[in-house]
This record gives structure tokens, sequence and C-alpha cells, in this order.
């Protein structure tokens, strides 16, 4: 970040005031408002942060209009189609592509780290089995700073490097054992011989009565689902990381608050939604009806998978699902998938409608993804809990990224108060 002889000058009440103007590397001009209250004694107003920065970073960064994902300035479909997950999580993680020996040496500290404490299997039977795995993800993940005290020391850089590895290693095994209890399996354990794609199908899918094969092709799809959805800036679960950190609150609980964000059907929840709503539609000739509804001001219906407060264009990532989704179908011979062709056509009518057109919503990440998980095998409510097994190694990055700097301080947003001024407390009797 450069700060450019640039500046913006700011009229108010008579005053004039200077307000710094920086440069990033990429993306539109940043004004340094930090001083405005102290100098002008007023606030900004921006609710959603549709406007503010609210931090500086080198991990991530969006072009929403031209529809580009660059991590550490890599774009995403050369990641997805070239490299792998653990490869994509040590570029986020530590800012350089690594080594042949760098990842060989990264990779074998997330496989040795891949099993949970014994007692969490004890945590795991208090919850109900009827519990979304959501929930017990949010709880268990929590719960980590409970079992693993020599890594919650965030002023320590080696206890914040152990529990990114921790964090990284175990969401698999977490999230398995989370659907496992759902289905009233068997916990499985790691098998460290596979890679972490492989080892997530297999901790899900195999039981220990029967071999269980784990298909390349449908670990490489598993592995490019784990890549798209790795990092994406100051999304909103991103942001609750930082803000729960910014008070020095152990890497577990941080991680958990993101996980509870990103559960809400704006945010990841949308894929569970977007498939739920894919099998509402159920044939081609009621997208038409659906349509319709979307646009309708006094329908709180809306078309998930849908629209994204940065891209006004096609979602990178979901161009690359999307041609993903074609290929696993094909392998599991089920290339007719009904889903896949209402999912299709929607698109295509969506993308040629006046107000999708107008108002730049374009298919977004969770679209093609529910199509892919349902056909591996994987139940609705287990799309969210991939999508933050996926997520957490840039919750993690971001989340390093800002305890190193020394500019961090705890976050504490302003408001615009509209409630009542001061007024005498009325006794209940005369109320
Ligand atoms: N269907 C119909 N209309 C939509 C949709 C949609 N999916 N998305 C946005 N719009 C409309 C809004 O009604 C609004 O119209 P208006 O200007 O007439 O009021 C306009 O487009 C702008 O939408 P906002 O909600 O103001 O945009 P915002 O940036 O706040 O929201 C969001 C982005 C939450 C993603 C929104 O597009 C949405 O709800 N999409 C569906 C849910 C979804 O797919 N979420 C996943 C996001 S990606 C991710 O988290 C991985």
């Amino acid at each position: 970040m450069t700060e450019t002889q640039k500046s913006a000058t700011l009229s108010l009440n008579g005053e004039t005031y200077e307000l710094p103007i920086f440069s990033p590397t990429a993306g539109p001009d940043v004004l340094d408002i930090r001083k405005l209250y102290a100098q002008a004694g007023v606030f900004t107003y921006d609710p959603g942060f549709t406007s503010t920065a609210s931090c500086d970073s080198t991990i991530t960064y969006i072009d929403g209009g031209k529809g580009e994902l660059l991590h550490r300035g890599y774009p995403i479909d050369q990641l997805a189609s070239k490299s792998h997950y653990l490869e994509v999580c040590y570029l986020l993680l530590y800012g350089e592509l690594p080594t042949a020996a760098q990842l060989e040496d990264f990779e074998t500290r997330v496989t040795r780290h891949t099993m949970v404490h014994e007692q969490m299997h004890n945590f795991f039977r208090g919850f109900r089995r009827d519990a979304h795995p959501m929930a017990t993800l949010v709880g268990v993940v929590g719960a980590m700073s409970a079992f693993y005290h020599d890594s919650l020391d965030v002023t320590d850089p080696w206890q914040r490097e152990v529990a990114a590895v921790r964090l990284i290693a175990k969401l698999p095994t977490i999230a398995a054992m989370a659907y496992k209890y759902s289905i009233g399996q068997p916990f499985v354990y790691p098998k460290n011989d596979l890679d972490y794609s492989a080892n997530f199908l297999h901790m899900c899918f195999s039981v220990p009565s029967e071999e269980y094969h784990v298909n390349p092709i449908l670990s490489r799809a598993m592995d490019r689902i784990f890549i798209l959805h790795a990092d994406h800036e100051q999304n909103a679960s991103t942001s609750t990381v930082r803000l729960a950190s910014s008070s020095g609150a152990n890497p577990f609980a941080c991680i958990a608050a993101g996980i509870a964000c990103l559960w809400g059907p704006a945010h990841g929840g949308a894929n569970q939604a977007c498939l739920e709503m894919l099998k509402e539609i159920g044939s081609v000739d009621r997208i038409p009806e659906f349509i319709e509804r979307a646009k309708d001001k006094n329908d709180p219906f809306r078309l998930m998978g849908f629209g994204h407060r940065v891209y006004k264009n096609t979602d990178p990532r979901a161009k690359v699902l999307k041609q993903s989704a074609d290929e696993v179908l094909e392998l599991l011979g089920v290339e007719d998938n009904p889903l896949l062709q209402v999912a299709k056509e929607l698109e295509q009518t969506a993308l040629n409608d006046p107000y999708f057109i107008e108002k730049k919503l374009f298919p977004n990440v969770d679209f093609y993804s529910g199509i892919i998980l349902e056909a591996m095998g994987f139940p609705t409510s287990m799309f969210t809990p991939i999508f933050a097994l996926s997520r957490t190694v840039g919750w993690i990055s971001q989340w390093k990224e800002m305890i190193a700097d020394p500019q961090n301080k705890i976050g504490r947003p302003r408001q615009l108060y509209l409630g009542e001024t001061m007024r005498d407390y009325t006794d209940i009797e005369k109320r």
C-alpha cells in the first residue's frame, strides 16, 4: 500500500479536511478516513461495508467487473486446473508456491495432524443424531480450544503455526465425523497414505465392514471444489473471523465464529438452498414461474446461487464448476441428471432476462457445486460443511496476516444512533 500525492478534500461546516488516498497494487484507490473523527468529529455511514476497506491484505484479489479471482496473484482457473488443494493452502498461508521440498514438508505436517483427540469422540456423542452437521461443526471446532491448549497463545508465532496446521488437517476429519454421526455409522479414522481429498471421501463413505476404493476422478473433483472455495478476501465469514480475532480470542474460537457466519443462506448456506430450489423447481417447464417470483419485489424468494456482492460478471469459480459438473455426471453415468438440466436452462433463462442483466446477476460458486456434491453421494446438509472445511485455510491465512500486522486493533464499528435520547425511568404502575 502506498500513500500517493493524491488526496480528497472534505468540506464540512466551513472547514476543510484533507483525506490521504492510498493506491493498492490492484483495484480502486482507497480514502484514508482513520483520523476523520478525531479531526472533524463525524463518522462515516456504510452498513454492509459496501464502500469500506476494513483492512489491507496481500492474499486474495477479486475484480468483480472482469470476473477475476487471484490468490497471491495466481488466477483461480490456473490453480484449479494445474495445482492441488494443499499446494493452494501453502500458497495462501505463506505467499508463494512451494518448492517440491517445501510442499513435501507441508503435506507431511498436515497429514500427521489429521486425527482428532480421542476424547472428542465422546464430545460428538453429546449431540442429537439429527443435528445439522453445521451445528455440530460450529460446536466441535469451538471446542478444539478445550483440547489443544498448546496452540492457544496468539502472541506466539509457533503456536499460531501449529493451530493453522491443526485446523487445516482436522476440519475434514471433523466434518466427516459430523456426517457419520448424523447417519448412525461409526467414525472412520483418517488414512494417511491417501491425499487430502481422497482421505475426506474415505472418511465419509467407507465403512469398517467393506473395502472402499476412492475413485481418482471423484477425488480430483473434490479437490477442485476445495480449491475453488479456499479463500475469497473480506467476505462475511472472513470478516467475522478477523473481527472475532481482533480481541485476541483463540484461533479455534475465531474459526468457529467464521463457520457460524458461513452457515447463513446468503453466504455458504446458499449451496444447500440452491439445490433445494432446483429440486423444488423440478422440471424445466416450471422455470418461468420461479424467474417471475425472483423478480417480484413482494415475494421474498431469490434465485439461490445467483448474484454476488463483488462479482458483477460471471463468478470464475462457477465456470470451472459447470465444467466439473459435466465431467462428474458423465463419469457416474448420470449425464441426463434432471437437476443439471434444470440448472443449465435456469442459468440461460436468467442470463437473457432484462431483470438479471440490468442488475448484473450471474451464477455464483454455489450454483453448480451442489449438483456435483449430490452426484458424489453427499446429502444437502453436508454442502455447507464442505464449504467450511475448504474455506478454513482462507480464514486462517487472513487471521495470521492480521495478527502479524502491527496496525492490528480491536474492531469496533461506530453507529448512526436513531433511538430515544435520554429520558427518565417510569415506575411500572405508571406505564
Ligand atoms: N435473485 C433475485 N434478485 C436478486 C438476487 C437473486 N439471487 N440477488 C440480488 N437480487 C436483486 C436484489 O433484490 C436487489 O434488487 P433492487 O436493487 O431492486 O433492490 C439487487 O439485485 C441487488 O441485490 P442486493 O441484495 O442489494 O445485493 P447484495 O450485494 O447485498 O447481495 C447476495 C448479494 C446476498 C449474494 C444476493 O445476490 C443473494 O441473496 N443471492 C442469493 C443467495 C446466494 O446465492 N448467496 C451466495 C453468495 S456467494 C457465497 O457466499 C459463496
